[in-house]
């Protein structure tokens, strides 16, 4: 099993759409596929179809989320909270995230909740997956740090602007207490993959010449690698995700991974690219 964070403090750089079509591509080429959603927007949980409910009162992810994982020591192991994705076929599990999940913040932090037993009950379960994606809240929070220690690499979105760089120095450091951490419960450092360009400008001009000089300056201001494969802003990526279906007179949410949206796109073009280079890196076998 090897999990993969997928984490930037800046909002909205498309970590989300990363982590959920990336778990889509693995799952298509067959590994067995586990997404955790760390962030209390859930948006990957929506992405991957689980808020079915148009109905508070018929909500049935509150009582058994990550929060509960990351609670819980002797009970809420993974298998007891894994939904599965309709997001692609062949769907793969998912442990959901909830709004409430930044309410318990606090609370978790005033019980000393352990920060490894997301890690931990994930250990457990090593036989189940070969694959880990974990989407993260756009914070330097709790959530974030128990998904940089749970994690064995780290794949950083970034649409290479201004904040996003700047930003790259919190990521740094972050990363240097997860590693402190780690090192207290003998795991070795988090590898850095490296930043994906992540919703990128398609102009001619602008690609050709000015993206190379933005993605240099990355690694030597900032000290990250930067993958080859680049995600560039298409319409087809954000539609697929927004997509709905009419079921009687109720327009129904029905998010699709790239790969069924829009097979022969660009971005699904672009996405395969990525998951290669990402199985390259992290010496993924082929899949059984
Ligand atoms: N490559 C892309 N092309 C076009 N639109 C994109 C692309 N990537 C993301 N988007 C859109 O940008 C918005 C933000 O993307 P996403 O939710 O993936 O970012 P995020 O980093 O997860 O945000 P947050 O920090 O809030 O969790 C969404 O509306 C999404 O559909
Ligand atoms: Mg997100």
């Amino acid at each position: 099993m090897k999990a993969i964070a997928v984490y930037h403090n800046k909002g909205g750089v498309g970590k989300t759409t990363l982590t959920v079509n990336l778990a889509a591509a693995f799952s298509r080429k067959g590994y067995r596929v586990l997404l955790i959603d760390l962030d209390s927007q859930a948006n990957s949980t929506y992405a991957a179809g689980l808020i079915r409910f148009q109905d508070e009162a018929d909500d049935d992810i509150k009582e058994n989320y990550v929060y509960q994982v990351i609670r819980e020591r002797n009970s809420y192991f993974i298998q007891d909270v894994v939904r599965q994705s309709q997001f692609t076929d062949p769907p793969f599990d998912v442990i959901p995230s909830h709004i409430d999940l930044m309410q318990h913040e606090f609370e978790l932090k005033e019980i000393g909740v352990s920060y490894t037993r997301l890690a931990n009950k994930l250990q457990k379960d090593a036989d189940a997956y070969d694959l880990v994606v974990i989407d993260t809240p756009p914070s330097l929070n709790l959530f974030a740090q128990i998904a940089l220690i749970a994690a064995d690499y780290l794949l950083i979105p970034s649409d290479l602007k201004p904040f996003a760089n700047e930003g790259l120095r919190n990521v740094r450091e972050f990363v240097e207490n997860a590693n402190d951490l780690r090192e207290q419960i003998k795991k070795k450092p988090l590898e850095v993959l490296g930043v994906v360009p992540s919703k990128i400008n398609t102009a001619y001009k602008f690609v050709e010449r000015i993206l190379p000089k933005m993605e240099m300056a990355v690694t030597e201001r900032y000290g990250f690698p930067v993958l080859q494969s680049r995600i560039f802003e298409r319409r087809d990526l954000s539609a697929a995700i927004e997509r709905m279906v009419e079921v009687g007179e109720l327009d129904i949410p029905d998010p699709q991974s790239i790969f069924d949206y829009k097979p022969n796109s660009q971005s699904a073009e672009e996405f395969e690219a990525l998951t290669q280079e990402i199985m390259q890196l992290i010496e993924l076998e082929e899949a059984a």
